[in-house]
């Protein structure tokens, strides 16, 4: 997580802001989620666009994506992302609501192998943020499109993750996050935003990463190390390592020696299992943005069944 992004006049509000959302106008709400949305489309779209821009189906095929249509389809993801922010874009103009522009963003150095990795990982994360946000909309129409985004998104992982030879479908349920979790990832690819976008009821929490000596995927039951920044400062009591889940989320004593953190991976049938992510907590019961230490950070995990 680059720290520059977390001081940027999107943030600007952030903590304060978030409660605030709830409590608005219904139009302003939706306004607000609508631009949420097109932030990680907007993301999507310029990650494919330069993705495709940069390698050829060749290129693709040499590095061992070569099933059948492989390069088509990515073309296809690539023209859906570009649809969904001209649909969420023209939305938003006709409520009256000023959409957001593209951001600058900072996807590493490109390879066909670290592009199928961030398609899986942002493909995951608009999923679980799609489904977060469903509780919150409130005009039924803005619903029904969020919800036919998503299943499209879910597709495009289900392909992405059989590529890579992992589980296209991992649980039964997917994973909804909330405004800060979801931004909290997002925000590791953006470098910054224009001035003149919107500002977003959403903050970024400090990083929770994999510590050097873990190798994904993972097993439920195993135990799992985490890395905190350097210099932050863990705040006293007992921690707990959150794995969120649709059908409730499990939790792990975290175990804690200076900034690394490990916690043991719960098993369940419901997961987690495929794209799943941990949150540093001091609570065991209930995960909210005030209880969070840090992450969430995005662990693959393999179930017995897989
Ligand atoms: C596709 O890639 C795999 C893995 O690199 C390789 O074993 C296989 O021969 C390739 N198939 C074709 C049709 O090129
Ligand atoms: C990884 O390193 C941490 C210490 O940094 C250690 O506690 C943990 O046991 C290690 N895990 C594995 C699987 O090697
Ligand atoms: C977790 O939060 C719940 C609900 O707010 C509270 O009842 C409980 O005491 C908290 N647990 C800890 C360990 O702080």
């Amino acid at each position: 997580m680059k720290a520059s992004i977390i001081s940027t006049a999107i943030l600007a509000t952030a903590a304060s802001a978030a409660p605030a959302l709830v409590k608005r106008q219904s139009s302003d709400i939706d306004g607000v989620i609508l631009n949420y949305a097109l932030t990680l489309e907007h993301l999507e779209a310029t990650f494919y666009r330069e993705a495709i821009a940069k390698f050829s189906e060749q290129d693709f095929a040499a590095a061992g994506f070569n099933s059948t249509n492989f390069y088509k389809n990515l073309q296809e993801i690539a023209r859906d992302e570009q649809t969904h922010v001209d649909f969420l874009t023209a939305a938003l103009l006709k409520a009256g609501v000023t959409p957001v522009q593209e951001c600058t963003y900072d996807f590493g150095t490109l390879t066909p192998q670290s592009i199928m990795a961030t398609a899986s990982l942002v493909e995951g994360l608009g999923v679980s943020a799609y489904l977060g946000a469903a509780a919150l909309i409130t005009n039924k129409d803005y619903l029904t499109a969020a919800g036919s985004i998503l299943t499209v998104e879910a597709r495009h992982d289900s392909f992405i993750r059989g590529n890579l030879d992992m589980s296209p479908f991992p649980q039964p349920f997917d994973v909804p996050l909330d405004f800060d979790q979801v931004y909290s990832l997002a925000a590791t690819l953006i470098k910054s935003c224009p001035a003149s976008n919107p500002t977003l009821p959403v903050k970024a929490f400090p990083s929770l990463s994999l510590a050097s000596n873990m190798t994904m995927p993972i097993m439920q039951g195993e135990f799992i190390t985490f890395e905190l920044a350097a210099d932050m400062k863990v705040p006293a009591g007992p921690l707990f390592v959150a794995f969120p889940l649709a059908t409730g989320t499990m939790f792990s004593s975290a175990i804690v020696k200076d900034c690394m953190i490990t916690a043991r991976v719960p098993v369940s049938f419901y997961g987690p299992a495929g794209e799943s992510f941990a949150i540093l907590t001091t609570n065991d019961t209930v995960v909210t943005d005030d209880n969070t230490v840090a992450g969430p950070a995005v662990v693959e995990i393999q179930t017995y069944l897989a």
